[in-house]
């Protein structure tokens, strides 16, 4: 895995922002990997720039989102089928005809996460996957224990994912129990994969997923098995690194040809 660590958010957006770039300008007909949450919101506020500067052109670009909650109408604001188009279809100027999102109003969830699957594969599947991490190491929504094999399915949110997120909500009661997500499996396949963390509550989770065993225990370390992984994070979220300064040498000495 490749380990940016860098001063801020900002930075942390522009650099992460880049890595899609390039991939949006050799393939623009391409497919993205979209995560919610607050962490990647710098990528997308830079990639929007980029697209209003006219740098960037995301008209023909696929989305797949990673995951959305079970039976919240799309029309609640923390929906994320909602916060898809909000913070990333409508700035980013995508076409919401090529941006999926799991369904996760469906009467019949094993066939509709199969359907996600295969749309995912009929796309030509995932160019590169942006992902968030939470502070108990899940990715998308796959809680610890999920299967580090596991594809598009519905998953039970833990107590701690479900507080995390009541600030969204009129409620802590009010956040939704469950979840379609894509599995550990499904973000394997993507061809590259990008990580973004900002601050100190998720310095245990990425010292887990970076330098801890592979385990479903933190399902980030999964990407210690994907064959083109970078973790880009500011200085909070790296402050339980024990390798931090090796990857802050590796960075200021790559060779100019090999970014991003
Ligand atoms: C959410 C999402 C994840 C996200 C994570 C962290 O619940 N399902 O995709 O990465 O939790 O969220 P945040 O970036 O707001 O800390």
């Amino acid at each position: 895995m490749e380990i940016v660590i860098l001063p801020d958010s900002a930075e942390v957006g522009r650099v992460a922002a880049s890595v899609i770039a390039d991939v949006v300008a050799r393939k623009p007909d391409g497919a993205l990997g979209l995560a919610t949450g607050s962490s990647p919101l710098a990528i997308y506020d830079e990639l929007a720039r980029r697209a209003a500067a006219g740098e960037l052109d995301f008209s023909r670009m696929r989305g797949f989102a990673l995951d959305e909650y079970v039976g919240l109408d799309y029309a609640h604001p923390e929906s994320y089928h909602a916060v898809i188009d909000r913070t990333v279809t409508k700035p980013l100027g995508m076409d919401p005809e090529l941006v999926s999102v799991p369904d996760g109003l469906a009467q019949d969830v094993p066939a509709a996460c199969a359907a996600y699957e295969a749309a995912i594969d009929a796309a030509g599947g995932i160019d590169v996957q942006i992902l968030g991490i939470g502070a108990n190491g899940h990715i998308g929504f796959n809680e610890p224990t999920s299967s580090l094999a596991s594809r598009t399915r519905i998953k039970t949110l833990t107590p701690k994912t479900r507080a995390d997120n009541a600030r969204f909500f009129d409620s802590p009661e009010a956040v939704p129990t469950h979840c379609v997500t894509q599995g550990l499996g499904t973000i394997l396949r993507a061809r590259r994969l990008v990580l973004v963390a900002q601050g100190e509550a998720k310095a245990e989770a990425i010292a887990a997923a970076v330098e801890g065993p592979v385990s479903a225990s933190c399902p980030a370390s999964v990407l210690q098995l994907h064959e083109h992984a970078t973790v880009v994070i500011d200085e909070g979220a790296a402050s339980r690194l024990h390798n931090a300064d090796y990857y802050r040498y590796t960075w200021a000495n790559k060779p100019e040809w090999q970014r991003y």
